[in-house]
């Protein structure tokens, strides 16, 4: 079978990503640091799968580490690249830390496998963006100034990627832009675990839902919205999962795209913060504890994506609506209780 390495692969993205790589015929590879990951996921991984798949604790900004992994990893069909450090906040108290982080591994990881023969997702987001002028945004809006230095480490990734194609490298590389990824696997037994208080909207949902978590604050409800709440383009987990397998078909299928591309991957459609909450309530019947706050400094007023160029060429789309995404979340926080890892 086709290997793929899947770099942050036990992570929320990259965990449900090595699933789908199974289900399609791939086999994964994983590799994690485990700086912001729990390594029992992989046992999870292996009650979904009935295997554990191939496994090595590295840390791709080490030297050392990227010559072993390529010595026992030669050749590859493919990379998928998460790892990376991704808090938006935290990026701005420590630039640094993300710029070495994310820029290092990357690099290293390019300069390990240039000359090989194979295929390159790499883990963008709509962040590249900022407040788009138009939306839907589409793939060729304007890239804006980044407003976080975990936004410029996602620009300027692109851009070397870009250049290293220009090069004349021979890996074939896409780049995905997700938009909000939410939910969790239908088993319930791999989703989002925020590593301390949550700083995004869903885990903290469901976090205030179970009790863990008092109340949930609305950053604002005075932006010019048709409820006043922000709008974002959210995404499930495993339909975002799929779209790296259908990247990876659409290299291999030896369509000529110029080396390097970039999609945007999201639902196409926007939904606001108090419809989230209330799909939530709704689909799980649980009543969510929540006040109206102040704005969180930097967040865009609203953004969703225009997808038909993942539909066109991908041949992908989403399957599962926000009412999916809540129920799974929510089936994923409800078994941690019961399972801590
Ligand atoms: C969503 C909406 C908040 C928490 C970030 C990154 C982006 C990507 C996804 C990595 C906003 C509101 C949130 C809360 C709230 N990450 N909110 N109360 O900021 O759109 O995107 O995560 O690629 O790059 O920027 O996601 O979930 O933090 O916020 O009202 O307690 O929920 O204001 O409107 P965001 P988020």
């Amino acid at each position: 079978m086709a290997k793929i390495l899947v770099t942050g692969g036990l992570g929320f993205i990259g965990s449900h990503t090595v699933v789908e790589l199974i289900n399609a015929g791939y086999e994964p590879v994983i590799v994690d640091n485990l700086s912001n990951s729990n390594p029992k996921i992989l046992d999870q991984l292996g009650k979904i799968i009935g295997r554990k798949p191939a496994f090595y604790k590295l840390d791709l900004c080490s030297q050392a580490d990227i010559t072993e992994l390529h010595d026992k990893e030669p050749e590859l069909a493919g990379i998928i690249h998460f790892a990376a450090s991704k808090a938006v906040g935290e990026s701005v108290k420590e630039p640094l830390k993300y710029y070495q982080n994310n820029f290092f591994s990357l690099i290293n990881l390019l300069e390990a496998y240039k000359g090989k023969k194979l295929n390159f997702v790499f883990s963008s987001s709509c962040t590249v963006y900022g407040q788009p002028d138009e939306l839907p945004v589409t793939e060729k809006a304007p890239i804006k100034t980044a407003t976080s230095p975990y936004g410029n480490t996602k620009q300027v990734s692109e851009e070397i990627l870009r250049d290293v194609v220009a090069s004349g490298s021979s890996n074939k590389i896409i780049s995905l832009r997700y938009f909000n990824p939410v939910g969790a696997h239908s088993s319930a037994l791999i989703g989002e675990l925020p590593i301390g208080v949550p700083q995004n909207l869903v885990p903290f949902i469901t976090q205030t839902a179970i009790g863990k978590r008092q109340k949930l604050t609305v950053f604002g409800d005075d932006y010019n919205t048709p409820d006043g709440s922000n709008v974002r383009d959210y995404i499930h987990v495993v339909d975002l999962a799929k779209a790296h397998v259908a990247a990876l078909k659409y290299m291999e299928s030896g369509v000529d795209f110029g080396g390097y591309d970039v999609f945007n991957i999201g639902t196409g459609r926007g939904s606001s913060v108090l419809e989230v909450i209330h799909a939530f309530e709704k689909t799980t019947g649980v009543k969510l504890n929540y006040e109206i706050g102040p704005r969180r400094g930097g967040d865009v007023e609203q953004v969703w994506g225009d997808v038909t160029k993942a539909a066109g060429q991908l041949h992908w789309k989403t399957e599962l609506d926000v009412d999916a995404m809540m129920l799974t979340a929510w089936n994923w926080e409800k078994y941690i209780k019961d399972n801590p890892l």
